[in-house]
């Protein structure tokens, strides 16, 4: 199994496991390309024998800030470490990209990905401001020593 990043060759593919996943994002595939080609996010995979088991998108969205976009694991190679593999080979870039907050959006019944942000250090910073497949949203926030800074809305 390797991480590596994905280029736009991968991402027919991956965008089908986003719209699977992540119905809510409306993001084309000419749009995906467009940010990756514009170095605006960069999307990780995790590729055994050629296939694509799972991603993590993330964006640079202002100086030293970074926000996880979307991490997921194909459903038959889920629990087996890939998703925390994934997110602490994400969370090693970001740091060497000199990135010092990260933040994301989880749902509030989504147990197993709020226990491996939590365990990284990530915290609740507040309820998104509204519903996502009509499930209640976290945002949580991960600051370089690991500590959550003060979030100033
Ligand atoms: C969330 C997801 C990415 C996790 O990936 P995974 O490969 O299944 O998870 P892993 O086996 O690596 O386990 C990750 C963590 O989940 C936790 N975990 C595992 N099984 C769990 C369970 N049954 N209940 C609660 N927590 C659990 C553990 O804390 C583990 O972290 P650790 O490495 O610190 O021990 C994956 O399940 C997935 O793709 N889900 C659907 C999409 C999704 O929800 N993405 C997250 C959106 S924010």
């Amino acid at each position: 199994m390797k991480i590596e990043k994905a280029s736009e060759k991968d991402l027919r593919e991956i965008t089908q496991l986003i719209s699977k996943d992540f119905p809510y994002v409306k993001r084309g595939l000419g749009k995906f390309k467009e940010l990756i080609n514009a170095g605006q996010i960069i999307i990780f995979k995790v590729v055994e024998k050629e296939k694509i088991l799972g991603f993590c998108e993330v964006q640079f969205v202002e100086e030293g800030i970074a926000r996880i976009n979307g991490l997921s694991v194909k459903e038959t190679w889920q629990g087996k470490g890939i998703g925390a593999k994934l997110l602490d080979h994400t969370l090693k870039f970001l740091s060497e990209k000199n990135i010092e907050r990260t933040v994301l959006l989880v749902k509030q019944s989504n147990k197993r990905a709020k226990a491996m942000y939590e365990g990284r250090g990530f915290k609740f910073i507040g309820l998104y401001h509204r519903k996502l497949d009509n499930k209640v949203v976290e945002e949580m926030e991960l600051g370089i020593s690991g500590e959550a800074p003060v979030y100033v809305s």
